[in-house]
């Protein structure tokens, strides 16, 4: 099994490390400009999926920590 972390970066992109294969909505693949990778999370990234910085500029503020239970 692949060794895969995806981190939620305080106010910022989710962070995802490790050999993975990203789709888009077709299935085709998307090459990330560099690896690790951040997605974005804040929705208002001109490079989608990927973070380009913007949430710095609009002051991103993330919800507090994910759920522990499913
Ligand atoms: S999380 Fe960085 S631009 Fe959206």
């Amino acid at each position: 099994m692949a060794d895969v972390t995806i981190k939620a970066l305080p106010n910022g992109p989710y962070l995802v490390e490790g050999d993975v294969t990203l789709l888009d909505p077709t299935g085709q693949a998307v090459v990330p400009p560099k690896r690790p990778f951040a997605l974005c999370r804040c929705g208002s990234s001109s490079k989608k999926p990927f973070c380009d910085g913007t949430h710095s500029k609009i002051g991103f503020q993330a919800a507090d920590a994910a759920p522990q239970t499913p």
